[in-house]
């Protein structure tokens, strides 16, 4: 269980950097006329896989008895994070222009960061705070 919690715990501040790195380089797609080429297409792309990682972590560590009843809300946060990124990127993939690609997809990761920082706050967290260090500390004392 605990090893499941570190990693939950750690890989949400590659999640994080991965949707910053996403909203920079969509944004500057967004200011110019480039097609929605490899590298949009990549950093969107690597934003979702690791949310998709993190979610299935996220959900090991209920499936091993990590519950209370404010974890539901956090749950569903994250699952509509997913959903909104996943339909906003497909959207992204088909659009008929490389400017509405961009709408799509930098909207995408922007409501999905927003759910995230939603999902973290309904367990009593701000999105760089961390109970698994206290964890570590208290278990090391
Ligand atoms: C369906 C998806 C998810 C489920 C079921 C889930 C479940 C959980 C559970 C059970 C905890 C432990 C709560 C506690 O001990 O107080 C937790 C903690 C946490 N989760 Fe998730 N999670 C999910 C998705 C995510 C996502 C997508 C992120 C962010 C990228 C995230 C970030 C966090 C953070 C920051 C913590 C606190 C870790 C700490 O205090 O060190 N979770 N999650």
């Amino acid at each position: 269980m605990n090893i499941v919690y570190y990693a939950h715990s750690g890989l949400r501040y590659l999640v994080l950097l991965a949707a910053l790195a996403a909203l920079v380089v969509l944004a500057r797609g967004l200011s110019g006329t480039r097609p929605y080429d490899r590298p949009a297409r990549m950093v969107t792309g690597i934003y979702t896989g690791t949310l998709h990682l993190q979610v299935l972590l996220g959900i090991l560590l209920v499936v091993l008895g990590r519950w209370y009843p404010a974890v539901m809300g956090h749950l569903v946060m994250n699952i509509l994070a997913v959903a909104a990124v996943t339909v906003l990127g497909a959207w992204a993939k088909r659009a008929a222009d490389g400017k509405q690609a961009y709408k799509y997809a930098f909207a995408g990761v922007a409501v999905s960061l927003l759910l995230l920082f939603a999902g973290i706050a309904s367990i009593g967290r701000h999105p760089f705070q961390s109970r698994a260090l206290d964890q570590v500390q208290a278990e090391s004392r």
